[in-house]
């Protein structure tokens, strides 16, 4: 399959046009766009690029359904042609720390950086280490929703689920925690305008 965008928003208009929409279009999604989508987002930074944001997506209506049921019967599960759940795994991070360490560095950097990375998150239990890799991955969150857009698409950003659910039916480990789900696809409702507050209400000048 081709992909289907003729032309990438800049990323003024991709923020500017994204809101939450909740009703899709009945058709699967392109599945060279939905693989971009991802390699933008896998694009996003993260401290010391220990990069422990997963995805995990799903286009499979069976398991929509039941995601749905853990996302408290919220219909944009399964309105959408694919469900992106975003989350980060600091323990798979930390197994294999030697893969975040750039390969031009020569085997005996890897190997004390990687011990490094280690060393750092010991002094932490599972779950502190775990909250820390959210940060990171909720960043990755925001570029799923801004690459979508980017590409012609809309996405509803979700936190409104069951992680003990959706963990089991992922069949995710119990540490992973999750920045939220994405159902992602082509609008077939205008949402709602932005109600924001101003620059001036959030923002201190020094
Ligand atoms: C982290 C997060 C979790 C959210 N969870 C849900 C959700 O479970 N269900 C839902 O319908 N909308 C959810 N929303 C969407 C917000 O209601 C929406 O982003 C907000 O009202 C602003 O509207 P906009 O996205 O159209 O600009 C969530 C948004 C964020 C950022």
């Amino acid at each position: 399959m081709t992909a289907t965008a003729t032309r990438s928003l800049t990323v003024t208009e991709a923020i500017q046009t994204r809101r939450s929409i909740r009703k899709f279009v009945q058709e699967p999604m392109n599945q060279d766009d939905l693989r971009e989508i991802l390699r933008l987002a896998s694009l996003a930074p993260t401290a010391n690029n220990v990069q422990p944001t997963r995805f995990a997506v799903i286009q499979n209506p069976e398991l929509q359904e039941k995601l749905q049921a853990a996302a408290y019967n919220q219909s944009q599960v399964t309105s959408a042609p694919a469900v992106i759940v975003v989350y980060s795994d600091m323990e798979d991070v930390l197994q294999n720390a030697e893969e975040t360490v750039h390969p031009g560095m020569g085997e005996e950097q890897i190997t004390a950086r990687a011990a490094g990375l280690r060393k750092n998150f010991e002094g932490q239990d599972v779950a502190q280490r775990g909250q820390w890799g959210l940060t990171q991955a909720n960043i990755a969150f925001g570029f799923v929703m801004l690459a979508a857009r980017g590409l012609g698409y809309d996405t509803v950003p979700m936190l409104g689920f069951d992680p003990e659910k959706v963990r089991e039916l992922l069949g995710l480990p119990a540490h992973v925690q999750f920045a939220g789900m994405l159902p992602v696809g082509k609008r077939a409702e205008e949402g709602f305008p932005h109600h924001r507050h101003s620059v001036e209400r959030i923002t201190t000048f020094y």
